[in-house]
């Protein structure tokens, strides 16, 4: 980028630099914002869209928001599949408006996070359509994965890897001329080929990226498939039981050089600048070191997310979570869900409760109602934790996973690339209900030309923000209310945790003095310890604590809590 374009930029607010920690105890909302709000009418959420609800996100309490890939794109993955990392897609609008919702949100005290997605390209990236029309062995196809198949004819691919989307994880090009020739490797879908990281091209542009958006005010940014980039350049299978850094295409020791040069444009900026890692690592030894103080800030607590609804599971996740992170002094993460997963209020209302790609199917039966309390419950405990809380637009509405999506609107790899058998992520995309009593729920003006993008449950009317604000029992109004407290309590500002052992079935702990969180995971009502309440996510029952059920009290006796 010329340099005079950045002084000119560099006169935009900046972020309000009055707490460079801001990061370590942040709310970050995460908008999918084809699905968040339709400013134009088309069917489709847009930047205009998102600017008007900013003071919504404002009262709910967020100090920051996480726009999924907003950029140019094909749309063959939702987005995470860019064509140019610099232009914004026009349906959702213009580089322009991107720049004015960062500064309106800023001026709101809400930092806004781009999503860089650094594994991959879209099949229509300049550098990969320039890969294309080259030859083998030609620097543009360097920046790729571009190889020669085995056997006489070349039919064989280099490597049998899966796709986390299931299947090969390499295509063959088609020749100019009709024939078959060098095959490219993509760990994700056909149309998201990978880039070398070896490359310096490669490099290089990532850090320019990276520039462009601080160069515009944002707060941070999410790195997408964070552990998958550097491959071994040998090319082996994938081993049975790989050793740590044996992983010929996950969490390889090269990574950690790649963060570190991140780390260092992000430090070059006033304020601080966040790299929030997507890192699914079953190791969580491996997992914090890309936490060291000059890597990442933090990265997406997914041992959390996948857990059951289970007493000792989360216990045990909490725990290891928080004795992970205390030696590299990063704060923990608390996720309960994303874009990519099956929205809580369903998950929670089943028979199995964890979370696992592998085990995603339709038809499982699942009981609405006992999910929401358990939702409302996990609300309050995620918000009692320390460190920074991620929340998913419609989470804060309690909306369900939608199944049953019309066939023909399911355009998920995951969904076609299994066969059908995996039922996409779509179901937690539709749409967000704001108001009225039909769809379109207000998501797009009155009198919009066209419907929403995915159909909206006709049966969302008590879900909206218009019917929740409403209500001072809704779901919406339970998270206003923990987000204000967990901002403002004192007991709260710490690190600290301390578990309190009120036998089998309760999930307890203090905050600071004299804050504590309980959870109730009996089938029967449980008494509290004195105290004061403070908030809880169902009405007490002759003062007892209902079950599927959080309440925030201040101890009577913080004594209690003593080792
Ligand atoms: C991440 C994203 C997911 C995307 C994948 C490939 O896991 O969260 O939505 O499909 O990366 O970019
Ligand atoms: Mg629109």
């Amino acid at each position: 980028m010329d340099p005079l374009h950045r002084v000119a930029l560099a006169e935009r607010p900046a972020p309000p630099d009055d707490d460079p920690a801001w990061w370590r105890r942040a709310v970050i909302y995460q908008i999918y914002p084809r699905s968040f709000a339709d400013g134009d009418g088309d069917g489709i959420g847009d930047l205009a869209g998102a600017r008007r609800h900013l003071g919504y996100l404002a009262e709910l309490g967020v100090d920051a928001i996480w726009f999924t890939p907003w950029y140019a794109s094909p749309l063959a993955d939702g987005g995470y599949d860019v064509a140019d990392y610099r232009a914004i897609h026009p349906e959702l609008g213009t580089l322009a408006e991107a720049e004015a919702l960062i500064a309106e949100a800023l001026a709101l005290g809400i930092r806004t996070i781009v999503d860089i997605v650094p594994n991959h390209v879209s099949r229509e990236h300049a550098w990969f359509r320039a890969a294309l029309a080259a030859e083998p062995g030609s620097p543009e196809r360097a920046r790729f994965w571009f190889r020669d198949g085995a056997g006489p004819d070349g039919s064989v691919m280099p490597t049998a890897w899966t796709s986390p989307f299931a299947g090969p994880t390499w295509s063959r090009e088609t020749r100019p001329d009709g024939t078959p020739g060098q095959w490219y490797l993509h760990l994700f879908s056909a149309d998201q080929p990978d880039l070398d990281w070896d490359h310096p091209d490669v490099r290089r542009e990532h850090e320019d990226v990276l520039r462009f958006w601080f160069d515009r005010g944002v707060g941070g940014v999410r790195i997408d498939s964070a552990a998958l980039l550097v491959k071994d350049r040998a090319l082996p299978e994938v081993p049975d039981a790989p050793g740590p850094g044996e992983h010929p295409h996950q969490d390889r020791d090269d990574l950690h050089d790649i963060y570190r040069g991140w780390r260092a444009v992000a430090d070059s900026y006033p304020g601080t600048r966040v790299l929030v890692g997507e890192l699914w690592l079953p190791d969580t030894e491996r997992f914090v070191a890309y936490l060291r103080p000059d890597e990442m800030h933090t990265a997406f607590n997914f041992d959390f997310l996948a857990r059951p609804w289970a007493r000792d599971e989360l216990r045990a996740s909490i725990a290891q979570t928080l004795a992970a992170h205390a030696p590299v002094g990063a704060p923990s993460t608390w996720v309960l869900s994303n874009h990519d997963v099956t929205r809580p209020v369903t998950r929670y209302g089943r028979a199995d409760s964890s979370f696992a790609f592998a085990r995603k199917r339709t038809g499982v039966p699942t009981d609405l109602a006992l999910g929401t309390h358990r939702a409302r419950a996990a609300a309050l405990l995620t918000a009692a934790l320390p460190g920074s809380l991620y929340l998913y637009q419609g989470d804060e509405l309690g909306l369900p996973e939608v199944e049953d999506l019309p066939e023909r609107l399911r355009r998920d790899p995951m969904h076609e690339r299994s066969g059908g058998v995996d039922p996409g992520r779509e179901g937690c995309r539709v749409p967000l209900p704001w108001s009225g009593d039909a769809p379109p729920f207000g998501f797009s003006p009155e009198g919009a030309r066209a419907e929403p993008w995915l159909p909206q449950p006709a049966d969302w009317r008590s879900l909206t923000v218009e019917a929740q604000l409403a209500d001072p029992d809704s779901l919406l109004q339970l998270y206003r209310a923990a987000l204000a407290r967990r901002r403002d309590d004192a007991d709260l500002v710490g690190d600290d945790l301390h578990w309190l052992d009120l036998g089998p079935e309760l999930l307890a702990f203090r905050r600071g003095r004299a804050f504590a969180c309980l959870t109730n995971f009996a089938r029967v009502p449980q008494p509290l310890p004195a105290g004061e309440l403070l908030l809880a996510s169902e009405r007490l029952v002759d003062g007892e604590l209902p079950p599927d059920s959080t309440a925030w009290i201040r101890l009577a006796d913080p004594a209690l809590a003593e080792p």
